[in-house]
């Protein structure tokens, strides 16, 4: 019972503690980012290095009331088309900056929505992207796929540019469920997205499903999941529906009442995880289900397995650069993102400039936690004496950032021979533990500041 004692106590579900896919989390990001400092940071990447690359696309045909995602609805293509225009704007400015001979090696595209695109501008766009630079031979490019919003010129449209991988957003099937929170989609649509899909070659196919939603029960939670195995994916993300009405308004619409407890949402987890485990999926890290064959259970059980803004991914790119609104970029010198407001960037990119509004640069210290934290959440395990020949770093410095732990958080890891493994009833836990690691969200006195 100590496990629940402490959801209750330490708020596991509580939305204010991090889901650590970049570290420092982006709300410790400074404002006033130099565009100029990040136009350096594109000139010093090697010439015929590989990099990843995100597009972003802010805009979705209806808002579900459950998102929290930053995005904005839209009825007409003007104002899709305008930023598209500015994306590629903002390509070419990354271009003028970039070395000969480098290539893409995962490309991804996420939103709001992205398949809200015309056919044309998904082939003008990934032209684009092309242009910039080329993909790699073997590149990964995945697309965000909202099942409601795609057909099968799109669909075309998207594989001709070389689209090899894609993610559905699924939520839950129940259509009681997906009125309360705003996001009618029937089993039919969702099943004839991933047929079109295969049919053009996917053959990493993820979907997203939430717990935690309203008037969910363990019944409704497994009918909802043996629905989406009958789908056959190779992956699964069951994220725990984060309630932050302050930060996404249209979540007023939901009816907090209905919402389960933190025990309910453990129930209701746990009650997903055994019907992915019984079906042969492989638990990753928090919140990921992959069949082993699927790309990410090969990285996770080699130990290569990385966390970056998209969740856990096979990506070991030491570069990440995002364009669009509010995207952020990742170099081995920092992070930086874009101007979040649509307008506002398109703004900065007309005016010719690189769209960077918020960024953080990297210290020492900033690799030697944010790594403790990657490996905690990707494996539940942090062999520290790996850490610090990775990092150049002692031993006794990294076990000092573990000091007051185990009074913080009694009973739920164990640290033998500089390895910190969480105890497996507390792996519900991983996030507030890898809080511990955190120097901008802890306080001195070792409390979280947010809380
Ligand atoms: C950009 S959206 C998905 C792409 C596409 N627009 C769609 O709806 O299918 C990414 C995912 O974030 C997750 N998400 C959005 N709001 C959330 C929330 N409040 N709590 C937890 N997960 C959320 C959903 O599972 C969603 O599929
Ligand atoms: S879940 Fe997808 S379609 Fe719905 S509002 Fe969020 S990003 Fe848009």
């Amino acid at each position: 019972m100590q496990t629940l004692t402490q959801l209750r106590q330490l708020g596991l579900f509580d939305a204010r503690v991090p889901r650590y896919t970049s570290y420092p989390p982006a709300t410790h990001f400074k404002p006033g980012f130099s565009a100029d400092t990040v136009g350096d940071w594109i000139r010093a990447i090697p010439e015929n290095a590989t990099i990843s690359f995100y597009v972003h696309v802010p805009f979705c045909r209806r808002l579900c009331w459950f998102c929290a995602c930053r995005t904005q609805g839209t009825a007409n293509a003007e104002p899709v088309q305008a930023y598209v225009d500015t994306v590629k704007m903002e390509l070419a400015q990354i271009a003028e900056r970039l070395a000969p001979g480098v290539k893409i090696e995962h490309l991804h595209w996420g939103g709001g929505t992205p398949t809200l695109l015309r056919p044309e501008m998904i082939t003008d766009l990934a032209a684009a992207v092309k242009d910039m630079a080329p993909l790699a031979d073997n590149a990964q490019f995945s697309v965000e796929i909202d099942p409601n919003e795609i057909d099968g010129d799109r669909l075309d449209a998207l594989a001709a540019a070389g689209m090899n991988r894609a993610s559905i957003g699924v939520q839950d099937f129940d259509p009681m469920i997906q009125e309360v929170i705003g996001r009618p989609q029937s089993y039919e649509i969702t099943k004839d997205a991933v047929e079109g899909l295969r049919e053009r070659g996917i053959t990493s196919l993820n979907a997203d499903i939430l717990y935690g939603l309203p008037h969910q029960t363990k019944e409704r939670m497994a009918d909802s999941v043996q629905k989406l195995l009958s789908l056959g994916p190779d992956r699964v993300a069951l994220f725990g529906y984060a309630h932050v009405p302050w930060m996404a308004k249209r979540q007023t619409l939901i009816p907090t009442e209905a919402l389960p407890s933190p025990e309910g949402r453990l129930e209701l987890f746990n009650t997903a995880r055994e019907l992915f485990l019984a079906d042969g999926f492989a638990e990753i890290g928090i919140d990921h289900f992959a069949l082993p064959t699927d790309g990410l259970e090969v990285a996770h059980q080699n130990g290569s397995m990385r966390r970056n803004f998209q969740g856990y991914t096979e990506d070991k790119s030491e570069v990440l650069i995002g364009v669009g609104a509010s995207s952020i970029s990742r170099y081995p010198q920092g992070y930086a993102q874009n101007e979040p407001a649509t307008g506002k960037y398109q703004g900065r990119v007309r005016a010719g400039e690189l769209a960077s509004a918020r960024g953080h640069v990297f210290d020492r210290d900033d690799h030697l936690r944010g790594r403790i934290i990657e490996l905690i959440l990707c494996d539940f395990r942090a062999d520290l004496n790996q850490v610090a020949v990775e990092l150049d770093a002692s031993l006794d410095e990294l076990l000092a950032m573990c000091a007051g732990l185990d009074e913080a958080m009694p009973d739920t890891t164990t640290l033998v021979d500089g390895v910190l493994t969480i105890k497996e009833h507390a792996k519900p836990l991983a996030r507030i533990i890898a809080r511990h690691f955190d120097a901008y969200e802890m306080n001195a006195s070792g409390h979280s500041q947010a809380v």
